[in-house]
């Protein structure tokens, strides 16, 4: 039994603050006291200090919040960021798919997976749900990369027999290797399966019916694909599905509309689409570095909101161009506006965190810093950049986080604990690996 008692500054925000707007918990001067990698105590140091008075003390300088969600990332594409010049489906054919096609090699999966999870720790994300590549072995590399940093991630092998043949497999392989992969992986450390069909135009009818039967037979699984994001994906998915309504119904007729179900974008939803989501229970991952970098959109944060859709946010790295999920919570604010919605700074971290936590399932164990949650957290350094130093100095709370939002990204991240264990050390530059 291991007692670990952190004092700072502590930020959390555990409900939506549009509709909680006394969800944010702050404490100016505040412990954090964790067991065995689980928060047990939490409070006012002025409250707690006596309770904890034989247990030696880590200072925390900096902000204390819940490690960031990433709720939309691609591992096989982070060698492909910034790949110049065309909007989603050409982009794909070009630029992605050949990088996703060299994950045919075991050894490349792991060359890449530790060096991807890595990236997330030294942006501040400690939970993140993952595309891998067609190939099963990617999703081996990934997990078991993730087992090592102990890190919370959900992946899943992707579904796709329609495409570029040498990334394709059938609907029977979908099927055979997502069960093996659901069976090797089930309850080891703190990983999670989803099943992953790449999107509506890259599987057959046969291989998204595997799918829904694979999201049926499995309670404990995700479903994790793409919606809506590009003008002329939607239009090549209305031609290819002239019997559904709109593109959330040709995933619908499948089963694979659902509380368990994670759509990426969602940028061209009519409200019908949006009241469905909400009816079920699915929700979307916001990507607006990604939207802004393939021109796909704004996100309509005003509708969703109107109907009660779930979200949280997604680095959706390669297309999107940067692993910070605080950097995107700054840019949501920006596509926010864009579309006429003022993205409030408390609520752009309830989705960099608890919103993002609730959307995969794990709002029970990470997200808010709460007792009886796991301990990830991340230490957010106002002083990173001269910039961000002048523009934080003496601030009130709200108008340091926004900063920290706008302005802010890798370097504002001093520190990464993993369930109460430094896992990234900026100015040491180093990570600390422990197995799960
Ligand atoms: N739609 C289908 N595949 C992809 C992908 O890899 N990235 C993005 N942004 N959208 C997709
Ligand atoms: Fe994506």
């Amino acid at each position: 039994m291991t007692i670990q008692v952190f004092r700072g500054e502590i930020l959390s925000v555990a409900r939506d603050p549009a509709l909680d707007p006394e969800a944010a918990l702050h404490h100016a001067d505040g412990l954090l006291v964790v067991e065995d990698g689980i928060i047990v105590d939490r409070g006012d140091h002025a409250d707690l200090a006596e309770r904890y008075a034989g247990v030696p003390v880590e200072r925390i300088e900096g902000l204390i919040v819940p490690g960031f969600i990433d709720a939309h990332v691609h591992y096989p594409q982070m060698d492909r960021i910034a790949a110049h010049g065309e909007q989603l489906l050409d982009w794909l054919e070009r630029h992605i798919f050949p990088a996703e096609a060299a994950f045919a090699d075991p050894g490349h999966a792991h060359a890449v997976a530790g060096p991807f999870l890595d990236e997330l720790l030294r942006h501040g994300t400690t939970s993140a749900l993952v595309f891998a590549t067609v190939h099963a072995h990617s999703v081996d590399a990934l997990f078991e990369a993730a087992l090592a940093r102990n890190m919370r991630i959900h992946a899943g092998k992707v579904l796709m027999d329609l495409g570029p043949p040498d990334l394709c497999d059938t609907a029977q392989a979908a099927r055979e290797e997502s069960e093996a992969l659901i069976r090797a992986w089930r309850g080891r450390g703190r990983l999670g399966y989803a099943v992953t069909p790449r999107f509506a135009l890259t599987s057959s009818d046969e291989q998204l019916a595997v799918a829904g039967d694979l999201l049926a037979r499995h309670p404990d699984v995700l479903l994790h694909t793409h919606l809506s994001e590009n003008v002329r994906e939607c239009a090549e998915v209305a031609a290819r599905f002239p019997e559904a309504s709109d593109y959330l119904d040709a995933y619908d007729r499948f089963g694979l509309v659902g509380a368990r179900s994670v759509f990426a974008h969602g940028i061209h939803l009519s409200d019908r689409e949006c009241a469905r989501l909400a009816e079920t229970g699915a929700g979307i991952a916001v990507c607006p570095s990604s939207n802004l970098f393939l021109g796909s959109g704004f996100f309509d944060f005003a509708r969703a909101g109107a109907h009660g859709v779930r979200l949280g946010l997604g680095s959706d790295i390669g297309a999107g161009t940067s692993f910070s999920v605080l950097h995107t919570s700054g840019l949501a604010y920006q596509a926010g506006l864009a579309g006429g919605y003022r993205l409030d700074p408390f609520r752009a971290l309830w989705l960099a965190t608890a919103g993002g936590a609730e959307l995969l399932h794990v709002g029970d164990k990470v997200g808010a810093l709460a007792i009886g949650q796991e301990a990830d957290f991340v230490v957010l350094d106002s002083g990173a950049t001269s910039l961000l130093a002048r523009r934080t100095a003496g601030a009130p709370l709200a108008e340091r986080l926004f900063a920290l939002q706008v302005l802010g990204d890798d370097r504002a991240v001093s520190r990464t604990y993993v369930m109460g264990r430094r896992a990234w050390d900026r100015d040491s530059a180093r990570f600390e690996f422990f197995g799960g």
